[in-house]
């Protein structure tokens, strides 16, 4: 396809280094960027994208069949900016000979930081302790004070051992921590001796862990994976953490967890129904609740929606994109 006969639908403002990339290769006039700065309306979606031989999207816009098809027989790439693609209907884009790209390796690091971060806040209570700051009540150092939880030496428990659980795991040696996880399959044993991870299954991860990390995709199978019946048999001293997909934790039965003390508490980076949560999370003192943060630093942003827009450019120029999850469109 030639350069200028093709058109770029970015659906909302993203670093300048992708744009760069898709002005470089296309020429300006053949970029259109959705100029809010929030989320997309589908009205807007629908008539942004028409015409399209490439799409830019972000994990908020759903990319359906209706997206396709007001795109018209000229898409050839819905190029996602993010690891994750459930907004994007693949079979569909499959079916259309559409490719799908997502973003891996590079918000690996950035996103453990962020669960690590999460974890540690709290066990340590450190929303509570800035809350009580802020609100000009501090009464000075008590011995009973905001009594958290150890992280260091205790047992971390990573459900789902791909790219971002395997670098948890690499945090946790520095904290000295006994490291099981959980997936569908355990990793070969030279992979485990080296991040000193030992399989097990589900109600033993439960059972054991100090704190639970969840790092699996949402599929049918993993929504609602942690429930009434996981948080009961989780240990009452427990700290789950969450910074892969809402869906995955029932945020209803969170709360009651969390209220009835049935784990200790509860860092949140994602929610069921994004930007929305759940009534009871906010008076959940014991939930440390950050809005979609894990991929959010500078640098790693940056290098998302570049890699979103190489995988245009390599679509566009006829090329298999580099981070194709549906080579078989193809
Ligand atoms: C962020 O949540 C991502 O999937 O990239």
């Amino acid at each position: 396809m030639k350069p200028s006969a093709s058109r770029i639908f970015v659906t909302r403002i993203i670093p300048d280094r992708a744009l760069k990339v898709l002005y470089e290769a296309f020429g300006r006039r053949s970029v259109h960027v959705a100029p809010q700065d929030g989320a997309i309306a589908r009205a807007d979606l629908l008539a942004g994208v028409r015409g399209a031989n490439a799409l830019l999207a972000i994990l908020t816009d759903v990319i359906d069949a209706e997206v396709m098809d007001a795109a018209g027989p000229g898409l050839k790439i819905v190029a996602n900016m993010a690891v994750g693609y459930n907004n994007v209907d693949v079979d569909a884009a499959t079916r259309r000979r559409i490719a799908v790209s997502n973003t891996p390796g590079v918000l690996t690091e950035t996103t453990a930081d962020c669960a690590w971060a999460l974890m540690m806040a709290a066990a340590r209570r450190l929303g509570e302790g800035e809350r009580l700051l802020r609100a000009g009540q501090w009464a000075g150092w008590g011995p009973m004070m905001l009594l958290g939880m150890d992280v260091h030496g205790k047992t971390l428990g990573i459900f789902g051992m791909g790219r971002i659980g395997q670098a948890m795991a690499r945090r946790a040696a520095g904290f000295d921590m006994r490291v099981i996880y959980h997936d569908v399959s355990p990793m070969p044993p030279e992979q485990e001796a080296a991040l000193r991870a030992t399989y097990v299954d589900k109600p033993t991860l439960l059972r054991e862990s100090d704190f639970i990390s969840i790092h699996c995709p949402l599929l049918p199978e993993t929504r609602h994976a942690f429930g009434k019946a996981e948080f009961d048999a989780m240990k009452p001293t427990a700290v789950l953490v969450n910074t892969s997909r809402g869906p995955v934790v029932d945020e209803a039965a969170l709360a009651r967890a969390l209220q009835d003390g049935a784990i200790f508490a509860a860092g949140l980076d994602v929610y069921e129904d994004e930007p929305n949560i759940h009534p009871d999370l906010p008076a959940c003192q014991n939930a440390v609740l950050i809005p979609h943060l894990g991929s959010a630093s500078l640098e790693t942003r940056s290098r998302m929606a570049e890699i979103a827009a190489r995988n245009i450019v390599a679509r566009l120029r006829g090329e298999v994109p580099p981070n194709c999850v549906n080579p078989e469109a193809l």
